[in-house]
């Protein structure tokens, strides 16, 4: 098994299996689903780093992109690596559409979804044939319709293309008519379903995992009360740790580490109250510096946090809990990071930043990402002017679902 990862043996073998038949020709899509935090991408990151495919990934995001992003972002790493062939006119005009830099189109309105399907295919087929491939695309649950759809089409030549696609899914709040659904079910009918289930992690892979996190061996007491408390949901069992450890909570015993006497288990209604804890120990700046990375999102970036005053990120880095990502973007260690320490910014306050990150962002960010701003902030009228935008461009990428969705 991968040395960083604990209790997934078996579904680490059979994507193993999976992309050694990839690499023979073979390939295909897997969906990996499971609830937040249960450890979908680190089992896709393990399982692509052990087989040596090259990786080109991709993810989805909770603030709104233009259509076919994860693609296009795909698309994008593999032409910075120089894999990809684009000098083809005609290909060239068809994925335009989605990479506006291939541009100027021959047709400026509206794609046609089939020709930019079969332009994704063409050139992906062509990288993967000179060098066998894993293309991760995380988080599908946030995917855009258009996507989706392009993942179904490709679902169906990847069995006999050297290239497997691992694409992750969230199961809970997924709802019915959700575009992911519709994948699934399109794969079941062609016979190309092939889903792992991630459970949350038992006892002894809870206690591998803490024993990891802390560097030392845990009381079977320690270990037995931080599996009750997180349930085994691999993401709590890491911010439980980071809190034991930055709130002095354990001490060195005969049988390993174990809760201080002084100390009791954080007992969280659920371990967002470990986040929040963890983000209370900041200072009031550096919480406020949390606050705008929370609102702004995919769009926080050191510039932007600075125009808010923030300016020193070394403490907020410290903790992990904002990681840095060159360039100057700036990012949540998890997304669920993020999501709660958003719902415990104060609603006014919250709606305020809204309201000054849409003025500021506005001609540098999507205009999807401004309409969202615009809405959480209350003024409706700019939020439409702004889902009119983004619905033109939608449709002028050929995804009419997204374009439809974006106006209703
Ligand atoms: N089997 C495992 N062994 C060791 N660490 C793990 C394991 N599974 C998950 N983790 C760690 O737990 C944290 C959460 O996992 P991960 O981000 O993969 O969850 P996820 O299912 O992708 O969540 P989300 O739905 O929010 O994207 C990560 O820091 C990850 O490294
Ligand atoms: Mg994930």
């Amino acid at each position: 098994m991968a040395a960083s990862l604990v209790g997934r043996g078996a579904q680490l073998a059979e994507l193993r299996s999976r992309a050694a038949a990839a690499r023979e020709g073979e390939g295909g899509l897997v969906l990996i689903r499971g609830e937040a935090g249960v450890g979908k991408t680190a089992l896709a990151r393990a399982a692509v780093a052990e087989s040596g495919l090259w990786l080109l990934e991709a993810r989805s995001t909770e603030t709104p992109a233009p259509a076919y992003a994860p693609i296009a972002a795909v698309l994008r790493s593999a032409m910075r690596a120089g894999q990809a062939d684009t000098e083809n006119a005609v290909l060239r005009s068809a994925l335009a559409a989605i990479l506006p830099e291939l541009g100027p189109r021959e047709r400026p309105v509206e794609a046609d979804q089939a020709i930019i399907h079969e332009a994704v295919a063409t050139v992906l087929t062509e990288i993967a044939s000179d060098r066998p491939l894993a293309i991760l695309i995380d988080d599908l649950h946030w995917a855009d319709a258009a996507t989706l759809d392009a993942l179904g089409f490709l679902a169906e030549l990847l069995p006999r293309v050297p290239a497997i696609v691992i694409a992750t899914y969230r199961t809970e709040g997924v709802p019915r008519a959700h575009p992911v659904r519709e994948l699934r079910a399109r794969l079941k009918r062609s016979g190309e379903l092939f889903e792992l289930t991630l459970e949350p992690l038992d006892g002894e892979a809870t206690r591998d995992l803490l024993e990891m996190r802390l560097a030392g061996s845990v009381s079977p007491l320690l270990a037995a009360a931080v599996h009750e408390r997180t349930e085994g949901l691999p993401f709590y069992v890491e911010e439980l740790a980071a809190s034991l450890v930055e709130g002095g909570s354990l001490r060195q015993g005969d049988a390993g580490y174990e809760l201080d006497r002084e100390a009791s288990m954080p007992v969280p209604e659920a371990v967002r109250e470990v986040i929040l804890q963890r983000v209370d120990r900041l200072a009031r700046g550096d919480r406020d510096g949390l606050a705008v990375a929370a609102v702004a999102a995919g769009a926080a970036t050191d510039a932007v946090l600075a125009s808010f005053g923030v300016e020193d990120l070394s403490r907020l880095t410290a903790t992990g809990l904002l990681v840095e990502l060159g360039d100057g973007g700036l990012a949540f260690s998890h997304s669920l990071v993020r999501d709660a320490v958003y719902e415990a910014i104060p609603w006014r306050r919250r709606r305020q930043l809204h309201a000054e990150l849409a003025a500021r962002l506005a001609g540098s960010a999507p205009p999807l990402t401004l309409a969202t701003h615009c809405l959480a902030a209350g003024d409706e009228t700019a939020a439409c002017s702004w889902l009119v935008l983004a619905a033109r461009a939608s449709q002028q990428a050929g995804a009419h679902r997204d374009a439809v969705a974006q106006l209703s």
